[in-house]
């Protein structure tokens, strides 16, 4: 396939002239009084998610250049290529497949294995249930998944997304860091009588996790645990190197899946425990109906297409060097960090899947925080800062509660209401942010009691305006189901595979992480005591202090 880069085509410089001539000078406020179909124009129905992208900064013109641009990029026959299990990842030589271990059997490639591991995988996991927070030995209380990255983020963001899904008497912890006070933290909670460790690592290599993995292991001995095989589990694509750290039940996974797109593989194997086979199932499947309408719903309706093809618009064009990610919902927490991994890992690159310098900028920089929580901490600067920085509002209609005793009819009815006012909040935030307030509505309000009576009022009044036009999206989800968070977190992976595609850029790859990586075991060596010559200064003169 020939491919052209974005800025290679002949839409590219069409959006140029669009941007020059009016794209530069969008209004949201005018684009909303001059087109009352907008809304109903720029909402699109993807299989658990609306998306609304009215409030995105963009017109009829704007998006007619970007499909183009789409198109000649052949951004289509690049998914097909994608979902067909062609090497795309080339700087690895590898196929890009997670789309396929979400699939229905003998629908997508490598479909036996992937079953004949899923099935084995849920097996051992309704085992594990069956029997969870017994008082026999061996009973699991603690599930401890020792991971980083990719096979720490997904399955981590998801335990935490769906609680009321949670096995009542299992526990979750993640350890991650290096930093040995994350074990110990955990180490200090459990009784290895009770505690299942994952170690979770597509090549089971990597230094953080192999170290936190040999201090679990000397702990659990420690502690008299004497069945290993029964308190250690390991999923990765290494078999071999797990069996020689002892590990005896291993689920494996494959190279053609990328750690940050692992969680529907074995590296899901916390969620599997934590919601059982059925649920596991089900986020399967709502990634699956995501893949379908990537697959095949027409560009101009595709929305995972339509938001990859804004992330270019803005970043691009409107210069925004970053986004805020806002779920309104204390279950997605997680999400912004997992987004971090997902999105600036795979698309944050300088150059093309050739090596070729690019002209123009990659991804932004994703970040966030649960609302309400990030408006009394940076909305501040969203709203009145002098960066545009959009957001994505995610809104879930309906608060999940499960039934629990503590949990009377008049609690329920209390907390409900509760999640009406977090909505409110939502759509208040995203209305602030477009519509603004202008000095003089700031200058008719009241005067604010506790202002210094010597600050004449237009002073006042120019503090409390609020410029508008500040644009961002919202992704409306019914429930917080596991289908609609694995569509969600779909959703994402096919918006970013968009962008880096029209980048160019192979989004599959991270060669970024290793220099580091390698000069760390360097500069290790020397703090243990090694010769410090040939280091530059400025780590010679910090490894003296801290030797
Ligand atoms: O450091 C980057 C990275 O390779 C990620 O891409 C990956 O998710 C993480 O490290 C963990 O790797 P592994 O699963 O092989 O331990």
């Amino acid at each position: 396939m020939t491919e052209l880069r974005c800025d290679q085509t002949v839409a590219w410089s069409a959006l140029q002239g669009h941007w020059q001539a009016h794209g530069r000078d969008l209004d949201l406020r005018t684009l909303f009084h001059a087109d009352p179909d907008r809304v109903n124009r720029l909402t699109i129905q993807a299989p658990e998610v609306l998306g609304d992208l009215s409030r995105c900064k963009w017109d009829v013109a704007t998006t007619r250049h970007l499909f183009d641009l789409a198109r000649e990029c052949q951004i289509e026959a690049r998914r097909d290529a994608m979902l067909r299990g062609e090497v795309i990842n080339l700087s690895e030589g590898r196929e890009v497949l997670h789309t396929a271990l979400r699939a229905p059997k003998g629908q997508a490639p490598h479909s036996d294995q992937v079953h004949a591991v899923l099935d084995q995988m849920l097996a051992f996991v309704e085992r594990v249930r069956a029997t969870a927070g017994g008082s026999q030995s061996g009973d699991i209380h603690d599930v401890v998944n020792i991971g980083i990255g990719g096979s720490d983020l997904g399955p981590q963001m998801v335990v935490a997304a769906l609680d009321p899904f949670v096995h009542p008497r299992l526990r979750f912890h993640f350890v991650s860091n290096v930093d040995g006070h994350d074990l110990a933290e955990v180490l200090r909670r459990v009784d290895a009588k009770h505690t299942l460790f994952i170690v979770a690592s597509k090549t089971f290599t990597t230094l953080e996790t192999m170290a936190n993995a040999h201090v679990a292991k000397r702990w659990f001995l420690e502690q008299g645990g004497q069945d290993i095989a029964r308190h250690f589990v390991a999923t990765t694509t290494n078999v071999q190197a797990a069996a020689e750290f002892g590990v005896t039940t291993t689920f494996g996974f494959w190279d053609w899946v990328g750690g940050r797109y692992s969680m529907w593989s074995s590296i899901g194997l916390p969620i599997a425990l934590a919601l059982g086979a059925e649920h596991f199932r089900s986020m399967l499947a709502g990634a699956h109906d995501m893949d379908g309408h990537f697959a095949s719903a027409p560009l101009e309706r595709n929305l995972p297409v339509c938001l990859g093809l804004l992330d270019l618009w803005y970043r691009n064009f409107h210069g925004y060097a970053s986004r805020c990610v806002a779920p309104y919902h204390h279950g997605l927490r997680r999400l912004p960090t997992y987004l971090q991994q997902l999105v600036m890992e795979s698309n944050g690159k300088g150059v093309d899947a050739h090596g070729a310098e690019l002209n123009c900028s990659t991804s932004a920089v994703v970040w966030g925080e649960p609302g309400t929580n990030a408006q009394h901490a940076f909305f501040q600067m969203i709203h009145q800062g002098t960066d545009v920085i959009p957001v994505d509002f995610i809104l879930i209609k309906r608060p999940t509660f499960s039934e629990e005793a503590w949990l009377s009819p008049a609690l329920r009815t209390m907390l409900e209401k509760q999640h009406a006012i977090l909505l409110a909040n939502g759509l208040a935030q995203a209305q602030a942010l477009m519509w603004g307030k202008t000095t003089d509505e700031a200058e008719r309000e009241p005067r604010p009691s506790t202002a210094s009576k010597t600050v004449p009022a237009r002073e006042l009044a120019l503090q409390r305006t609020f410029p508008g036009n500040r644009p961002s999206l919202t992704l409306l989800l019914d429930e917080l189901t596991p289908k609609a968070l694995g569509a969600l977190v779909a959703l994402y992976e096919h918006r970013t595979f968009v962008t880096g595609a029209l980048w160019g850029i192979n989004s599959f790859d991270q060669w970024g992480v290793e220099l580091g990586k390698v000069l760390c075991q360097e500069v290790s060596s020397r703090m243990q005591g090694g010769e410090l010559q040939g280091m530059d200064a400025a780590t010679t003169a910090m490894l003296q202090r801290l030797r």
